[in-house]
């Protein structure tokens, strides 16, 4: 069953210790969108986030994803249904190619298991290059073809940005969540950054649901936005709308949007 809904989170609530992080939170992020994820600080944007790709439990409530209960569910059983989340470059990432870690994340490479090695030789090489092909595809897309080679550790900090994010497209998926992404990321790249997520929002039907504090960045991507105060959805709208609601500038900023 597919439905219309990629991410319902119903009544989901968390606790740490006497703090609830995330209260009573319903919210959902529709197939095909950029959905906005806004808040001060200490709201429970990321506890939800953490919750949404398994990283926390949360102590009530459920998760659905693609029209099934995920409640629970560890995050690489998550990865391994479609959705996805990305993360810096880890260190040992560092010494291979942009290629190279692109050609890493398909989880089941039949390469790695060894009795594919022994008993299938063929197959393990026809997937290689079809892997090697898609990650050809992939930096063709993000326009990385000049550092394709270059070793990931070498990379400026928005092409590593990119190559995070290409690693997302190594994989189908459903849904991808985007914490900070623009964090340290300076202008100019930070447009390149928007523009792919644009690209690939537009012309591959990605969804992704994004946490971020640069809300000229939110406000060019997403639709809707959400906003989260004390762990509550208090407002869901057009980024435009969410600006000109002073009643949300005033009680949950403090200071205009723009500026917090
Ligand atoms: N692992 C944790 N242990 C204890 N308290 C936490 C933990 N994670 C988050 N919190 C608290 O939960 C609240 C929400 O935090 P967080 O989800 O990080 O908000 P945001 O991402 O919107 O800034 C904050 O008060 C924070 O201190
Ligand atoms: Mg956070």
């Amino acid at each position: 069953m597919t439905s219309d809904l990629v991410i319902d989170v119903r009544n989901v609530t968390k606790r740490f210790g006497g703090l609830v992080a995330v209260n009573n939170c319903s919210l959902a992020v529709r197939r095909g969108s950029v959905t906005g994820l806004i808040g001060p600080n200490g709201a429970g944007k990321s506890s939800l986030f953490n919750i949404v790709a398994g990283n926390i439990v949360p102590d009530d409530g459920q998760v659905i994803f693609d029209g099934t209960d995920v409640t629970g569910m560890k995050p690489h059983q998550l990865f391994g249904i479609g959705m996805l989340r990305t993360f810096q470059i880890a260190h040992e990432f560092s010494q291979m190619t942009a290629l190279e870690n692109l050609m890493m994340v398909p989880g089941d490479q039949p390469g790695e298991h060894l009795i594919d090695t022994w008993f299938r030789p063929r197959l393990v090489r026809s997937r290689e290059t079809e892997v090697r092909k898609k990650a050809l595809d992939v930096i063709d897309f993000l326009k990385l073809g000049h550092v394709r080679n270059e070793l990931a550790g070498n990379l400026s900090g928005g092409q590593k940005k990119l190559l995070e994010l290409g690693r997302t497209m190594m994989v189908d998926a459903k849904v991808v969540l985007l914490d900070e992404v623009a964090a340290g990321v300076n202008k100019t790249l930070l447009n390149d950054l928007a523009a792919n997520i644009e690209r690939m929002n537009r012309e591959l039907g990605y969804t992704f649901f994004v946490i971020e504090h640069d809300m000229d960045l939110i406000g060019r991507l997403c639709d809707p936005v959400i906003v989260m105060a004390q762990g509550e959805k208090i407002a869901e709208g057009p980024m435009a709308d969410i600006r000109a609601n002073p009643a949300i500038v005033e009680a949950y900023f403090g200071t205009p949007v723009e500026a917090a």
